[in-house]
């Protein structure tokens, strides 16, 4: 049995955390915020707790602000960091979070040498760069979670317009969790039938456009941004990784020179297992997918050089 701590008990940490207490694999879930939030951590973790007769599980959790007991975590999930506020600017986000990403990841990998480092907080290419490098663990220990979010977005958008359930959709997306996130439709099957026998590709190419916009379309409904599938995401990621199940998903992923891309953290597909990214797959795209995808490292690249500038690892 395991032991799981995320950190930020905001709508996305409490909800990784409450989805996971619900799937009953785990021993024990910290839930940690800064010390001004330690009593809505604890306030979470209460709540989610009296759900457990309800729901039949038996995972305790706890609240907290102190490292210390998040000693000899299996798996981390960051999502502490401020959301973009009107008026910042991404630079100014990169150096707030990030920031408060590296700090976060010492007092981390203090406490927990040998954990798993899932990265959820934004712009979450370059916060997953920021917290592998901080950590300094090797590249399987520390991943993003954007692709699997992105892709059932995707999915969604396609169960809707064609009528059929989400389990059936497979898909693929790669790249940056942003505006150039690449698509790969020729990847994309309903029930193990290429989509692009079932719809238009004007169709297809809206459900594209709107699957990049997202998480600005949640923003603009709810006025901040979504937490519900995201955290059903990163929960999925820790379950592939403590259950070693291994699956098979688009993880953010440290590249030393797959797909052509170096000294980046983007979107890949990879195997999650027991060690964290066991496998990172490199697919033989095509060539005006690969220029989408060199397209969409260059964006994560500008981003991490101003990461790089404020020198936090
Ligand atoms: N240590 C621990 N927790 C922190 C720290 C820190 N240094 N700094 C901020 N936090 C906490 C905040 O106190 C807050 O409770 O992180 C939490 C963030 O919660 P929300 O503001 O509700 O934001 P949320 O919607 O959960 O998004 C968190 O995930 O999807 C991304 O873009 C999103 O970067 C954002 C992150």
């Amino acid at each position: 049995m395991s032991k799981v701590t995320v950190i930020g008990a905001g709508n996305v940490g409490a909800t990784v955390a409450n989805v996971l207490a619900s799937k009953d694999f785990i021993k024990e879930i910290i839930l940690l915020d800064i010390p001004v939030k330690k009593e809505f951590a604890q306030g979470k973790a209460l709540d989610t707790w009296q759900q457990a007769p309800i729901d039949y599980y038996g995972t305790t959790i706890v609240g907290t602000d102190d490292y210390a007991a998040t000693a000899g975590s299996d798996v981390v999930v960051i999502t502490a960091g401020l959301p973009r506020k009107p008026g910042m600017s991404r630079d100014d986000l990169i150096s707030v979070n990030a920031g408060i990403v590296t700090s976060v990841t010492e007092n981390v990998v203090k406490y927990s040498p040998n954990t798993i480092i899932i990265v959820v907080s934004n712009p979450l290419d370059v916060m997953t760069y920021a917290a592998l490098k901080k950590s300094g663990f090797p590249a399987n220990r520390v991943m993003g979670m954007a692709g699997i979010l992105d892709t059932a977005r995707y999915r969604a958008f396609l169960a809707t317009e064609l009528g059929v359930s989400p389990k059936d959709i497979q898909a693929i997306l790669m790249g940056g969790h942003g505006d150039t996130m690449v698509p790969l439709p020729r990847y994309t099957t309903v029930g193990g039938i290429p989509v692009t026998e079932l719809i238009s590709e004007e169709k297809l190419d809206a459900i594209i456009a709107r699957t990049k916009d997202g998480g600005a379309e949640l923003g603009r409904l709810i006025g901040t941004s979504a937490w519900y599938a995201p955290g059903a995401a990163a929960a999925q990621m820790v379950e592939a990784i403590v259950k070693d199940e291994p699956r098979v998903f688009p993880v953010c992923a440290y590249l030393t020179g797959q797909y052509g891309i170096k000294d980046l953290c983007v979107g890949v597909p990879v195997v999650l297992g027991k060690n964290g990214i066991e496998k990172i797959f490199e697919l033989k795209l095509k060539k005006e997918e690969k220029e989408l995808l060199k397209a969409s490292a260059a964006a994560v690249s500008n981003m991490v050089e101003a990461f790089k500038n404020l020198k936090l690892a």
